[in-house]
């Protein structure tokens, strides 16, 4: 496997120079947030003892060590990713968890050159909204994989169904001016929302079989947490995260963004976390078994 032309320039520096070491700063905080979600990605997967998987945008590692553990021993788990401050994090992780056997590679889904036909599954969690060619990066990881591979990726549905995001942002957006919203299919959180387009997409690939399935897991935000570290983590991150950075400048303003928040977010604190509606694809498909089964690029 090496590395093909480069692109998703932006992303890259991205997740290498903001977000990402953002992430390894609060990856407890972010996983717990996550689980839930992963759990049930995870399930679907059908990870077996033996397999080959890739983990796509694998990040922190999560998802990676819990694959290592599905598929045991005789089975080999790759994690990609083009942000270098979380692969290292991921690696430490995965040593500390005892599974240190799983492969770290660093690259984009969109043009890595992986081996031909080698994967069992291909799963990500949050890991693939972020492609700027997603036909490239859908056709690219299909042919990494067997006849019959599996793909199972999480991504999450639109903004309007996921209070977890919008509420602290909309609360930040009374003071300071929030980063506008990415175009509906910008890389970015929300790219994968729209079901037909993204299902579509999968089938010109050459997946069968596709298939859209609507979770609605909620999030619990800062479970075991004092209610104000809880909030401090909100004030980090996503647009309100990124407001708050712009008006680090002026205190009082900072102040009156910081109360707003914590006034809207009051009602979901339930005692042990903010507990918010959340809601995500699990996108599926797989490759063709044979060519009568006709999938429309293989
Ligand atoms: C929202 S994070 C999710 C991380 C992890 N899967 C999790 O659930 O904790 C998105 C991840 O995708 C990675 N990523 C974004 N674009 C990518 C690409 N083209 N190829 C590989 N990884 C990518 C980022 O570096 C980041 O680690």
């Amino acid at each position: 496997m090496g590395q093909g032309p480069v692109a998703n320039t932006e992303q890259r520096e991205y997740w290498n120079e903001v977000s990402g070491p953002k992430w390894v700063a609060v990856a407890d905080w972010i996983e717990s947030q996550l689980s839930g979600i992963g759990r049930l990605a995870l399930e679907a997967s059908g990870a077996k003892p033996g397999e080959r998987v890739l983990d796509v945008g694998c990040g922190n590692g999560f998802t990676a060590i819990e694959l290592a553990q599905r598929v045991g021993e005789t089975g080999r788990v790759f994690g990609l990713d083009l942000s270098r401050p979380m692969l290292k994090d991921a690696a430490a992780r995965a040593q500390a968890a005892g599974v240190p056997r799983i492969h770290f590679l660093e690259g984009d889904a969109q043009t890595e050159r992986l081996d031909p036909s080698y994967f069992d599954l291909v799963f990500s969690r949050f890991g693939v909204m972020f492609f700027d060619d997603p036909a490239a990066a859908f056709r690219n990881l299909h042919d990494s994989m067997k006849p019959g591979g599996r793909f199972l990726f999480a991504c999450w549905r639109d903004r309007s169904l996921n209070p977890w995001m919008t509420v602290p942002a909309l609360a930040a957006a009374e003071y300071v001016e929030i980063p506008p919203p990415a175009a509906a299919q910008a890389p970015g959180p929300f790219a994968f929302a729209d079901a037909d387009r993204v299902t579509a997409l999968l089938s010109s690939a050459g997946f069968v079989d596709v298939n859209a399935r609507s979770i609605e897991p909620g999030v619990r935000i800062g479970a075991g947490r004092e209610r104000q570290q809880a909030l401090d983590f909100i004030l980090q991150m996503g647009p309100a995260g990124a407001a708050l950075r712009n008006a680090q400048a002026d205190e009082g303003l900072l102040e009156r963004v910081k109360r707003a928040v914590e006034e809207r977010l009051e009602p979901y604190w339930d005692g042990d976390g903010f507990v918010m509606d959340a809601a995500a694809w699990l996108y599926s498909g797989r490759t063709p078994i044979a060519d009568s089964e006709g999938g429309q690029n293989g």
